[in-house]
């Protein structure tokens, strides 16, 4: 079965402005100069997803939201469903960051809620799990992440695109990383439970790692068993960073 581009995902969280987009015209005016070998998405917050949209139109770099609701509409201040996401011109949308699953109580089962209604407004989710420091000194870290990737993933996904993203809690925005065996261990077991759960489909489905990549880790982290792109944070935030992880991929 022919192997899918890796997915180079930038997550830019909870920063950006209008004045941010000259970075993310730098990111895709480069894309398309030199064509990289991975899908190029980039996810600003949720003010910025349709002006991204429209800035980078027919260029070789997708936008994407940072999360959404499961509903289709209604009473929900402050909320976004993911068919306002699509028609902002998102192609993509991550859902379950730590970030969320911590910071909101996200349970498994909302974010499988989320990844149903991301199918439903055709968009491709980007499914997170990730253990704690805790988790992992515990010797609980496949046992934690496998049981989120059941739980977190809904049928309906079947045959459809998307991704999951492997992102240790302790890993992200600290400078460090796993070992490269850590990682590969986790992403094995991963894709273990995606064909359990999806068959020859799921042996495809891009399993991202995210966590303190940068220009200087991201090949190594690329080129393990099972890693099928990143999930990257702090680094995506400015151009020759992120470029410098693409061009690793
Ligand atoms: P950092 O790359 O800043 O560690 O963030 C990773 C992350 O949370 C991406 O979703």
């Amino acid at each position: 079965m022919t192997a899918l581009r890796p997915l180079i995902a930038g997550n830019w969280k909870m920063n950006g402005l209008g004045s941010s987009l000259d970075e993310a015209r730098a990111v895709a005016a480069a894309v398309d100069a030199h064509p990289p070998g991975a899908r190029v998405a980039i996810c600003p917050p949720a003010t910025l997803v349709h002006r991204l949209a429209e800035a980078l139109g027919g260029m070789g770099v997708e936008v994407g939201g940072q999360d959404c609701r499961a509903e289709l509409a209604g009473a929900f201040t402050g909320d976004i469903a993911a068919e306002m996401l699509a028609d902002a011109g998102a192609t993509l949308v991550i859902l379950g960051h730590s970030e969320r699953r911590a910071g909101y109580g996200e349970s498994d089962a909302l974010v499988a809620a989320k990844a149903g209604a991301a199918h439903r407004a055709g968009l491709e989710p980007i499914v997170c799990v990730g253990e704690t420091l805790a988790e992992r000194e515990a010797g609980r870290t496949l046992a934690v992440v496998t049981g989120q990737v059941r739980g977190s993933l809904p049928e309906v996904l079947a045959g459809k695109p998307f991704a999951v993203a492997y992102e240790p809690v302790w890993a992200i925005g600290t400078g460090l990383t796993p070992t490269l065996e850590q990682i590969e261990e986790v992403h094995v077991a991963i894709r273990g439970v995606l064909a359990e759960m999806f068959g020859p489909h799921g042996q495809r489905v891009p399993i991202l790692y995210g966590g303190s990549v940068k220009p200087s880790n991201a090949a190594d982290i690329l080129r393990l068993r099972d890693v099928g792109g990143a999930l990257v944070g702090g680094a995506s935030l400015k151009a020759i960073d992120f470029l410098g992880i693409i061009g690793a991929a």
